[in-house]
């Protein structure tokens, strides 16, 4: 982007690592040009440089040190209450043609555009420093990884993409050397200097009502103003490694999907990778650190939210994790639930919006059993048992590299990644979906995965019971056309023809007509993993059933649980009547996409009816 104005303020100084690379170092200058910082820092993501950070946003209140002895190396940070999630409704897929976006994105014309960014972020840094955060999204000049630079105008900003990414010197060696980089600009839009000169003070989460979350596709740009919350403004995430990178993909041959990677070893000592895509709030992390609780059977961590996957020598998958830690949901997480995930967070951890315990380490709903008498919330109030509302946000979270996990596989940062046996997509479906179905070939995997939905809570608009569509668990995050994607995912699989991986759709939520749940979860999903793994090899058989393949009887492995027979044969029914019903929404959503939507996709419809008719 360019600024047409004269820049009449002093250029901002320079500090840090020295920027070599010409066309950088320009549009660093560019963007100061029109943001006006007071100075720019170009970091090189050392430890000295974020102990220096951590205390400046000590100093500043963004971050309260947690107790030393109880949570070492970590600390609270508590975002304003406008700011506490990822914005759908301010998020823009500005490419130059609104069909390009399809019907499932915020299109928005890219030239105006650029004019509403340009005044929005005219002077929006005035007062702060401009940090400049090299990164790279996967482990350093790997194959599959790519390298971005983030400026931005927060500290918390640069020391959580310091834990979510490999952040500083050697990203930076990568675009000196030549490789391709995103540029992502990102703003709080809290300028502590208005244009003739009064100042204001700073706060502890600076922010603006106004928000943009901004991609321009063709150009590979991200902006994002306003915001400093998570995939907001940490921009490697959903903004870099989904909505940019799913249109490098595209134009590529490669693809990068919403999905945790895991490996897998089997009682025979052999391995297994295995990507999985599920819609937020699915429990993903809780599967990316499952364990299992039949014996003989191990699993490790490769990544838990993203997997940037290419094909590779030999014509198989390869899959890495482009993210170098987690940036997980806290309520919910607790030794029962995730003792992995509770081990990861010992020590150097970035909470936010979590409750304050009295003795200065952090609480939240469904850490332990026993809830504190006393707390302060996450909005720095007094809370106790009785007050009424979670201590913690419920979309609070910690942030943490990936390798404090104990359950991190120790090929997570393998150059060229991991070859993918198996894709599993889930949703969250109280009906209809059986707990485990394999697809019948890739095509038809691949029709699974554009009708991945969840049924409507209460706490959502809308009728109970409706379906909330979320293909692929892309919906927030594909940057182009939703129907072109399918097109893509139809391609890779005729790519990879009799390597691909093979394909399953798993549902842990069927409930039973009491509302009650027919399968127990968590470390018990193992036995559905086996089951696939199995299918895989070879070892096991399967009955052909309207929606997929399932289980036979006496298959999938129950030792030692306690499922009754008629649990059984609900989480496994196909009702014809109301799959028939669903077939009819199905169709009602393809219709959105018109002429784009791919032949194969109508054609997996008729299959689909076709069965269900015969059943
Ligand atoms: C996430 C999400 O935060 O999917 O990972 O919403
Ligand atoms: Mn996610």
């Amino acid at each position: 982007m360019t600024t047409t104005e004269a820049v009449t303020h002093h250029a901002a100084p320079f500090s840090g690592l020295t920027i070599t690379d010409p066309d950088l170092f320009s549009w660093v200058q560019t963007v100061a040009a029109l943001t006006e910082p007071d100075n720019v820092y170009v970091c090189d993501g050392s430890q000295a440089e974020y102990d220096r950070l951590a205390a400046g946003l000590v100093a500043a209140g963004t971050f309260i040190k947690l107790d030393e002895a109880l949570r070492p190396g970590s600390y609270l940070a508590r975002s304003e209450p406008s700011d506490v999630a990822r914005v759908e409704s301010r998020t823009f897929i500005c490419s130059e043609k609104e069909a390009d976006a399809g019907p499932t994105n915020n299109w928005s014309e890219p030239t105006a555009m650029r004019a509403t960014l340009n005044g929005v972020f005219a002077g929006s840094m005035r007062g702060r420093t401009m940090y400049v955060v090299p990164f790279s999204m996967g482990p350093v000049g790997g194959p599959i990884s790519r390298v971005g630079v983030e400026l931005t105008d927060s500290p918390y900003v640069v020391a959580s993409m310091r834990i979510m990414t490999r952040m500083g010197a050697d990203a930076l060696a990568q675009i000196e050397q030549g490789a391709d980089w995103v540029p992502a600009v990102h703003s709080v839009g809290y300028p502590l200097r208005d244009a003739d000169g009064a100042t204001r003070e700073d706060v502890a989460w600076p922010c603006n009502d106004e928000k943009y979350i901004v991609h321009f596709p063709e150009s590979r740009e991200i902006w994002s103003y306003g915001s400093g919350y998570g995939g907001n403004a940490l921009l490697g995430k959903k903004c870099y490694a989904l909505r940019i990178a799913s249109v490098l993909g595209r134009d590529e041959g490669w693809m990068a999907e919403h999905m945790l990677i895991l490996k897998i070893t089997g009682p025979d000592a052999r391995v297994y990778h295995l990507a999985a895509a599920f819609p937020s709030a699915c429990g993903k992390t809780n599967l990316a650190m499952l364990r299992p609780t039949i014996p003989g059977w191990k699993v490790e961590t490769i990544g838990d939210d993203i997997a940037w996957m290419r094909p590779g020598p030999d014509g198989r998958l390869y899959a890495i994790n482009p993210e170098a830690g987690f940036f997980g949901v806290a309520p919910g997480t607790g030794e029962s639930t995730n003792p992995t995930a509770i081990a990861a967070l010992g020590h150097d951890v970035v909470f936010t919006n979590v409750a304050l315990t009295d003795d200065g380490d952090v609480w939240w709903e469904g850490l332990t059993d026993d809830v504190p008498e006393h707390l302060v919330d996450w909005q720095g109030n007094d809370w106790t048992p009785d007050s009424g509302r979670p201590a913690a946000h419920p979309n609070s979270r910690f942030t943490v590299r990936a390798d404090q996990a104990p359950s991190i596989a120790p090929e997570w940062e393998a150059l060229g990644g991991v070859p993918i046996d198996v894709i599993l997509f889930g949703g969250r479906r109280a009906s209809n979906v059986p707990l485990v179905a394999e697809s019948y070939d890739w095509e038809h995997g691949v029709f699974i995965g554009a009708t991945v939905s969840s049924e409507q809570t209460a706490a959502a608009e809308g009728a109970v019971g409706a379906l909330r569509r979320d293909p692929f668990a892309m919906l927030p995050f594909c940057g182009y056309n939703m129907a072109d994607y399918w097109g893509h995912w139809l391609k890779m699989g005729e790519r990879l023809g009799d390597k691909a991986p093979r394909i399953f759709q798993v549902n842990w939520f069927r409930k039973n007509a009491d509302g009650k749940f027919l399968w127990p979860g968590f470390g018990e999903n193992a036995r559905v993993l086996e089951w696939a793994l199995r299918r895989v090899n070879g070892e096991v058989g399967a009955a052909d059933a309207a929606t997929g393949r399932l289980p036979l009887p006496g298959d999938l492995n129950l030792d030692g649980l306690d499922v009754t027979e008629e649990d059984l044969a609900e989480l496994f029914a196909i009702d014809p009547a109301s799959w028939t019903a669903e077939a009819e929404l199905t169709e009602e959503y393809f219709g959105q996409f018109g002429h784009r939507l791919p032949d194969a996709m109508t054609d997996q419809l008729a299959r689909l009816r076709e069965r269900l008719a015969q059943a």
